[in-house]
């Protein structure tokens, strides 16, 4: 009987944010979670369970949730499909995805939203929660039918790639979302200052002769979202907050209790401009990697909680879009496989312990979007991930799971790897022994 299935994960280190942090095993009954305790083993007779794995040497903690990713389904499956993106997730540990809206057509309908999740459910790999538009097509005018997209299963409401430049349009998503409780999460960008440039406006554009794109782009932005949540009272998540001065506003605003959640990816905490220098358009998203301050003001917006989340902004794109001209090429590059050892890089700095850093994984992006996932709770769902945090490898992009390619880090050696990945009590990714030798 598939629900009676008893796994026993033993022997390795639990990092529960919040609610363990030791030596434990960890008792699976089905898709459940059953019990995290010391020693469990030695009170469960071997004959009553279905499988023991061993965790001697690993990190045993909940799945990891990243509530921005984009996959190209429907629409521009040549860059990605919500199978190949569920593959790259579960290999780099998450379980759970929030998948941006900016799809052809893009989700703003019932339709598109229910499409997405029969495909998710097709994969049987992660769990992929869409992320609906605010405005129609997200043009940034008409509302979409957002109480249609919150019944169909959006878990938020975005126009990513693009803000919603309009105040009075912004301002009324905010109050139609938080009747639904969905948290609202505008890019941040102010078009007319960031018009034509292709990365940070600093003395390393204008030495490049690339038009850049200043810090008060995103920051103006900053700034009127939360003077608009406080407003209307919605639940406003920041995403890839890049320049030191949105980590202050975002710092101001959770002093006075504005409900505001923000978000850093990988690469803004590390990497800076100066890796545009190569031209390589693989140093190319929006928005832009930003100077060394900005870096360190993340990383300590990071540390004091003024940032709860690490989310990927995964965004492929096929080698025949990257290869050209810095200007010419799209903005984004994959995250979904390198966001552990990147994270664990501020741990190895001081930065955060290892429970903050798998709490930015998993607890707090779980409350932020408020799923039910991040824990190891008995009760909950079974998704647990299991890596070596001692474990070093190069980056191959020939070696991804994802469709792209599109990643910064090509060769660099990376300490800690995911070893299992388990949804619901079952096992969807196991590193091969050659990945794990590298
Ligand atoms: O770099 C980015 N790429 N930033 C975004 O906001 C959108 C994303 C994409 O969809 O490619």
């Amino acid at each position: 009987m598939e629900n009676d299935r008893k796994t026993l994960i033993t022997g390795g280190h639990v990092v529960d944010p919040g609610r363990w942090n030791g030596m434990a095993d960890v008792l699976i009954e089905g898709r459940t979670i059953v019990a995290v305790k010391p020693n469990l083993r030695t009170t469960i007779h071997a004959s009553t369970l279905s499988r023991t794995i061993n965790a001697t040497g690993l990190i045993v903690c909940p799945g990891f949730v990243d509530v921005h990713v984009h996959f190209r389904e429907p629409g521009f499956e040549y860059k990605e499909t919500i199978a190949t993106g569920s593959a790259a997730a579960v290999a780099g540990g998450f379980t759970s995805v929030c998948c941006m809206p900016n799809t052809q057509p893009v989700n703003d309908s019932r339709s598109v939203t229910e499409f997405i999740l029969a495909q998710a459910a097709a994969a049987r790999k992660a769990r992929v929660f869409p992320i609906g538009a605010i405005t129609r097509g997200s043009h940034g005018q008409a509302l979409a039918e957002i109480g249609e997209l919150y019944d169909a299963g959006c878990v938020a409401i975005s126009d990513d790639g693009l803000p919603v430049m309009n105040s009075q349009v912004m301002r009324r998503a905010m109050e139609y979302a938080s009747a639904f409780h969905l948290p609202i999460v505008d890019h941040c960008e102010e078009c007319h200052l960031s018009h034509g440039g292709s990365m940070n406006e600093g003395v390393v554009s204008t030495q490049l002769g690339i038009p850049g794109i200043p810090n008060a782009a995103e920051e103006i932005m900053v700034a009127r979202n939360i003077a608009l949540a406080e407003l209307t009272g919605a639940r406003l998540h920041v995403p890839h907050v890049s320049t030191s001065g949105s980590v202050r506003m975002i710092r101001e605003a959770k002093s006075r209790e504005v409900p505001v959640t923000a978000e850093a990816c990988p690469h803004h905490f590390s990497l800076t401009e100066e890796a545009v220098r190569s031209f390589h358009t693989h140093a190319k998203m929006n928005p832009p990697l930003r100077t060394d301050e900005d870096v360190q003001a993340v990383k300590e917006g990071l540390r004091d909680h003024t940032i709860d989340v690490v989310a990927t902004d995964h965004a492929p794109h096929a080698p025949q879009e990257k290869q050209l001209e810095f200007d010419a090429a799209p903005f984004g590059i994959i995250g979904l496989e390198t966001a552990l050892p990147l994270t664990l890089n501020l741990v190895e700095e001081g930065m955060l312990t290892l429970e903050q850093a798998i709490a930015k994984l998993t607890s707090a992006p779980a409350h932020a979007f408020r799923l039910p996932h991040g824990t190891l709770a008995p009760g909950t769902e079974a998704d647990v991930t299991l890596f070596d945090p001692a474990a070093t490898w190069v980056v191959d992009p020939a070696q991804f799971h994802s469709l792209s390619r599109n990643t910064p880090f090509n060769g660099w050696t990376m300490k800690g790897l995911v070893v299992t990945t388990l949804v619901g009590g079952q096992e969807v990714y196991h590193a091969t022994p050659a990945r794990r030798d590298l």
